[in-house]
């Protein structure tokens, strides 16, 4: 039987009926046991779900892990021990929707978001709605791995890149050149990240004008959904860099494009382990066609996780509640700061003749490219065994620094240790290769 989901979809946004994969087109929230609970919520009567409580919807904790919880009112302790909605606490989508609208437009309508256990998470539940057997996904390169396994390996989708820089500055057209040989009307992904990982930059004004008329323009070949990967929104060290999300501007750019705002509070927050993330449309939360997506995406975070964690949705709220929050977001994006400045510094000192750095202005990483006959993973091994330095190799020839996890003090030091490196593999490499001959 057709999901009645879908045909909302179809009516409200043909672009993403065109879009959505096989199995985005199968599911819909069923009304079981979780439904049905939260039919029953507030009854005299609650004999629903299968969760231990005092008969009077408390939790029956252990001791032990209550003291673990100690810190926190009642109603958190009670929300954090328990299920939370599949969709997510309400309070928790509701606080991190007008965190993530800081400073937005009443007009830009978007969604109430879904909450994901981490970015990765909703960036699967994009894959599994949207991606599938043979549906091209434009990323550029070099991009985060783990988008292969996300979208390629686990739905068989067919990733198409193009060059994330050219001529060392950032390639804006990177989408439309990655879909330039994929036929006319033929659906498709592209995920755009920003600030990028591994690049650690994000397009200055005139760039992303381009980078926007660009997805405009393919958006007129067939229809697109796009993926904006916001981890490390609002890591931006340098003034007239826009540091709002893509998502903003991409919404009611044209009817053939939607984009998904994919976000959390993993770095944006800085809570790496709390596993919190979202997933939001760009449809009014009351909009048939909105509930239809949120229907879809419960079933598929229903028949993986079950629903998403409680207690580090409670940790998050009570952080996002707080008005000195964004404060507290400002002083560690300070500290990057610091850093980034430092390391573009130590990096702008390189000649450029064996390794020479890609423009960086953001986020939490720079990217080193190494000439062409110098193999990246044989300098990260040889910098891990030599100067006891981890970098992470990618691509064959690009290395990239985390410096968001390395100490201010220590970064002229590390850049010294990559050009010595550097330095000792290409020699080796040059007699090796005068040996040869
Ligand atoms: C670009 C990008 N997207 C998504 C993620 C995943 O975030 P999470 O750790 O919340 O799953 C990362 C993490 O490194 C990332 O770099």
């Amino acid at each position: 039987v057709e999901p009645i989901e879908n045909e909302a979809i179809r009516r409200h946004s043909p672009t993403l009926w065109a879009a959505l994969s096989p199995l985005g087109r199968r599911v819909r929230y069923p009304k079981d046991i979780p439904f049905q609970a939260a039919e029953a919520r507030g009854s005299a009567f609650n004999g629903t779900i299968g969760q231990i409580t005092d008969g009077r919807g408390a939790p029956i904790p252990l001791p032990l892990v209550e003291r673990a919880l100690a810190g926190l009112e009642d109603a958190d302790r009670g929300a954090a021990l328990l299920y939370s909605p599949v969709a997510g606490l309400p309070a928790v989508r509701e606080a991190w929707r007008r965190w993530q609208r800081r400073g937005v437009p009443d007009g830009l309508v978007s969604g109430l978001p879904l909450v994901t256990v981490g970015l990765t998470h909703g960036l699967s539940l994009a894959a599994d709605l949207f991606a599938g057997e043979g549906r091209a996904v434009a990323v550029a390169e070099p991009f985060w791995g783990n988008y292969r396994q996300t979208f390629a390996t686990r739905t068989g989708a067919d990733l198409r890149s193009a060059p994330a820089y050219r001529d060392g500055a950032y390639n804006p057209l990177f989408v439309e050149e990655a879909l330039a040989d994929l036929p006319d009307g033929e659906p498709a992904l592209a995920i755009v990240n920003l600030p990028s990982n591994p690049g650690g930059y994000s397009p200055v004004s005139a760039e992303r004008r381009d980078l926007v008329a660009s997805l405009a323009r393919e958006a007129e070949r067939r229809p697109l959904v796009v993926i904006c990967d916001d981890a490390y929104s609002g890591l931006v060290y340098e003034v007239g860099v826009p540091a709002e999300s893509l998502f903003w501007s991409l919404i009611d750019l044209h009817p053939a494009l939607v984009p998904i705002k994919v976000d959390g509070a993993t770095k944006e927050l800085s809570l790496f382990g709390g596993r919190v993330g979202f997933l939001t449309f760009p449809f009014a939360a009351d909009s048939e066609v909105a509930q239809a997506l949120d229907s879809k995406v419960m079933c598929l975070l229903r028949a993986t996780l079950g629903s998403p964690v409680a207690t580090a949705q409670i940790v998050l709220l009570q952080a996002l509640r707080e008005e000195g929050v964004a404060a507290e977001v400002e002083t560690v994006r300070t500290r990057l700061a610091a850093r980034y400045r430092v390391l573009r510094t130590a990096l702008g000192k390189l000649d450029g003749s064996k390794v020479r750095a890609l423009p960086f202005n953001s986020g939490c990483f720079a990217l080193l490219e190494l000439s062409p006959e110098i193999d990246a993973e044989r300098v990260r091994r040889h910098l891990l065994a030599e100067h006891d330095t981890g970098l992470v190799a990618l691509g064959g020839r690009y290395l990239r620094i985390a410096f968001c996890s390395v100490r201010k003090e220590d970064l002229p030091e590390l850049v010294r240790r990559i050009v010595r490196g550097v330095a000792e593999v290409a020699s080796a490499g040059s007699l090796e290769r005068a040996g040869s001959r």
